[in-house]
């Protein structure tokens, strides 16, 4: 039996009498620091309004971004899962409004080095969150690591943050063109759509991805599509501040009001349903297959 079948098996196994999968969205960006950690947490928020289930799950090994912006501390991480036995329900931290969160901690930078029996206790466990949100969100961190890159294709339904500064936009193109170039993507299974972020107003943000788009469709032949805007908002920089997602500390600012109808049309009925969908189980199983 190879390695894939293996898996297939344990998930298989895991699955039965488990009809329902979670709405797995990953959020990233080809720079640091244009927004979406809080793309990823005010989402969340605004499904949860809609009455969604949420876990987001903090893949960004480097600076622990949603627990501080959550202002709660994990007690533990996914590092925990693999190494101790935790159970996944432990490892999610209830965060404002009940939004569950789970910290990749130094669990996703081993991810890679996992041997088939850990992958097998991280998938038995992981696929659990099908059943416990119904929808998992995903912050990556920034760039083009290897790790980003294996999240991004294990993905059906990516939202790359993007904002008018000239080396978002480039680095936003670099992610897409090694995306595209990857062995394992699959272009035909994955929606990928662009938020402008911090921009002044909504033509600037339609501006931006046409100019993006315009580069993706001619060299990379990559369907892009745009989900919206997020002004650039002082409001949102406060909340920060005070380690509140602005959409709970302050709903009538602009980005608040931006992220609600963001929220609305990732829920609306068409878009919901015509994104591919394999939960957490088979997010896993993409992940895995990466593996030699
Ligand atoms: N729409 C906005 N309006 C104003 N400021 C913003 C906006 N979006 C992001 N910022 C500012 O940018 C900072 C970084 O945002 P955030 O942490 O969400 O980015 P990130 O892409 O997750 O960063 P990293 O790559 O480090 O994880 C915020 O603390 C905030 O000050
Ligand atoms: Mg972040």
């Amino acid at each position: 039996m190879d390695q894939a079948t293996e898996l297939r098996n344990i998930v298989k196994h895991n699955n039965q009498g488990t009809k329902k999968v979670a709405r797995v969205i990953t959020v990233t960006s080809g720079k640091g620091g244009v927004g979406k950690s809080n793309v990823a947490i005010n989402l969340a928020v605004e499904f949860t309004r809609l009455g969604q289930k949420v876990i987001i799950f903090d893949a960004d090994f480097g600076l622990a971004n949603i627990e501080v912006m959550f202002g709660a501390i994990p007690k533990h991480n996914l590092a925990d899962v693999i190494y101790k036995g935790t159970s996944i329900a432990e490892v999610v931290t209830q965060g404002p409004m009940d939004i569950g969160f789970i910290s990749g901690g130094c669990g996703i930078a081993q991810l890679s080095q996992l041997s088939m029996q850990q992958v097998g206790v991280l998938v038995n466990s992981i696929v659990t969150l099908d059943t416990m949100a119904d929808i998992v969100i995903i912050d990556t961190g920034a760039g083009i690591s290897g790790t980003v890159l294996e999240f991004l294709v294990a993905s059906n339904e990516v939202l790359l943050v993007t904002t008018p500064e000239p080396t978002s936009i480039t680095d936003s193109y670099s992610l897409l063109k090694s995306l595209s170039r990857h062995e394992r993507f699959d272009a035909q299974n994955t929606v990928i759509k662009m938020i402008a972020n911090r921009v002044d107003d909504t033509p600037e943000g339609q501006q931006l991805y046409q100019k993006l788009n315009a580069v993706v469709r001619t060299y990379l032949k990559l369907d892009l599509g745009f989900l919206g805007v997020v002004p650039n908002d002082q409001q949102l920089a406060r909340a920060v501040m005070v380690q509140s997602p602005v959409c709970i500390q302050n709903p009538n600012a602009r980005s608040s009001r931006a992220f609600a109808s963001l929220a609305g049309v990732l829920m609306n009925k068409e878009d919901s349903q015509t994104t591919f969908r394999r939960g957490m189980s088979g997010f896993l199983m993409s992940f895995a297959r990466g593996r030699r």
